[in-house]
C-alpha cells in the first residue's frame, strides 16, 4: 500500500514537473515569440556575449549541455554558427542531416520531438514545412529554435537587426528596402515590424509579393509602415538599408531560369545603391548568387555589411539561446 502511494506520488510529481516544464519552456519559432523588450534585451545581450567571446572570457552557460540540430535543407551559416556558438558557450551540438533523421518521412515529427527531448537540452531545426516546426515545438519538452522554414527565418532577422543596431547605434526611423522575392526573409521582416517600428518596403515583381495576411496584420497594428512596390527605383528611395536574397529559395531551384527573366530589373547593382539619395547599407542573408540578385561590386563595396551580418548570426543566436534557457 505504502509502496503504491509512493509510486503514485512520484508519478504525479514527475508529471507535474514535465507539465510545468512544457508550459514554461520558451521556443523561438518566430521573432514575435519575443516581445519588444525581449528583442531589445536580446540585442544588448548579444553584444555583451560577443564582447566576452572576443576577449576569451570564460563564459560557459551551456556547460555539459547538448543541442540537437536537425537539417532537412543545406546550410553553411546556420550549421556552423549554432555548432560553434553552442560549443563556445560550453556545450556540445549534434548535426542531424537530411539522411540521418528523415523528419516526417522516416519518422513522425511528434515522435522525433519526444525522442530528442529525452537526450538533449535544446533543439534547433531547419525544415521545409512551417507546420512541422510548430508540431516539433508542441511535442518537445525542451526549447525549439527555428533555423529557417519555407515561411520564415527568425534567427536571421535577429542577426540582421543586431547588425543595423551596431552600425547605426540606434533603430530610430529606420527605412529598410527589401528588393527581390517576397519570401521567408521578408516574412521575418514583416514579423519584426510587429515588434519594432520600421518603414519597410518590399520591392518585388508582380506575383512575388509576401503573404497578404501578414501585410494586413502589420498594417492593422499601426506600429510600422509597410509598402509593396513594383518600382525598383522609387521603392529604394531614401532607404537606410537595401536588402536582398536569392530569387529562387531552397526548394525552388528548378525555377531559377524562369525567375532570372522575371526578376532581371530587380538586381541590386551600383546604380540602384547610388540612387537612394543616402549612404545606404547593403545587406544579404547569404548565400548570394553573385551576378543574379546582386552584382559582385555591390557585394565588395564599402556599403556592404554582409559579412558582419553573417558573423552576427552566431552572436544573435547565442543570446537567443541564453535568453530562452533563462526562461525555463
Ligand atoms: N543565411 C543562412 O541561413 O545561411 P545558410 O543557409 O548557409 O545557413
Ligand atoms: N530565402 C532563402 C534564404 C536562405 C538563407 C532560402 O530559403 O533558400
Amino acid at each position: 500500500m505504502k509502496r503504491n502511494l509512493i509510486t503514485l506520488f512520484l508519478i504525479k510529481t514527475l508529471a507535474s514537473t514535465f507539465y510545468k516544464r512544457n508550459i514554461m519552456k520558451q521556443d523561438f519559432l518566430h521573432i514575435t515569440d519575443f516581445d519588444t523588450n525581449e528583442i531589445m534585451e536580446t540585442l544588448d545581450l548579444a553584444i555583451e556575449i560577443k564582447t566576452k567571446l572576443k576577449n576569451n572570457e570564460n563564459y560557459k552557460p551551456f556547460k555539459d549541455q547538448s543541442l540537437a540540430m536537425i537539417f532537412a535543407k543545406p546550410s553553411a551559416r546556420t550549421r556552423v554558427s549554432f555548432e560553434t556558438g553552442f560549443f563556445r558557450l560550453g556545450g556540445h551540438a549534434l548535426y542531424l542531416g537530411p539522411k540521418d533523421i528523415g523528419i516526417g518521412k522516416r519518422e513522425a515529427v511528434k515522435d522525433i520531438s519526444r525522442v530528442l527531448s529525452g537526450y538533449n537540452d535544446m533543439i534547433m531545426a531547419r525544415l521545409f514545412d512551417h507546420k512541422h516546426m510548430i508540431e516539433l515545438a508542441k511535442y518537445a519538452s525542451i526549447p525549439v529554435i527555428n533555423g529557417l522554414t519555407d515561411f520564415n527565418h527568425p534567427c536571421q532577422i535577429m542577426a540582421d537587426i543586431l547588425t543595423v543596431y551596431e552600425k547605426k547605434g540606434n533603430l530610430n526611423n529606420l527605412k529598410i528596402a527589401y528588393v527581390g522575392d517576397g519570401n521567408n526573409i521578408v516574412h521575418s521582416w514583416l514579423n519584426l515590424s510587429l515588434r519594432l517600428p520600421l518603414h519597410f518596403t518590399c520591392v518585388c515583381p508582380e506575383g512575388y509579393e509576401p503573404d497578404n495576411n501578414l501585410i494586413k496584420l502589420v498594417n492593422k497594428s499601426n506600429i510600422s509602415t509597410v509598402e509593396i512596390s513594383h518600382d525598383p527605383i522609387k521603392g529604394v528611395h531614401e532607404a537606410d538599408v537595401i536588402y536582398t536574397d536569392v530569387w529562387a529559395s531552397m526548394g525552388q531551384k528548378e525555377e531559377v531560369e524562369e525567375r532570372e527573366n522575371i526578376f532581371k530589373n530587380f538586381q541590386v547593382n551600383s546604380n540602384m545603391l547610388e540612387s537612394t539619395g543616402k549612404n545606404t547599407f547593403f545587406m544579404h542573408c547569404l548565400p548570394a548568387e553573385r551576378g543574379r540578385e546582386v552584382t559582385d561590386d555591390v557585394m565588395e563595396s564599402s556599403n556592404s555589411i554582409v559579412f558582419d551580418q553573417a558573423e552576427n548570426r552566431m552572436h544573435a543566436q547565442n543570446a537567443i539561446m541564453v535568453k530562452i534557457a533563462q526562461a525555463l
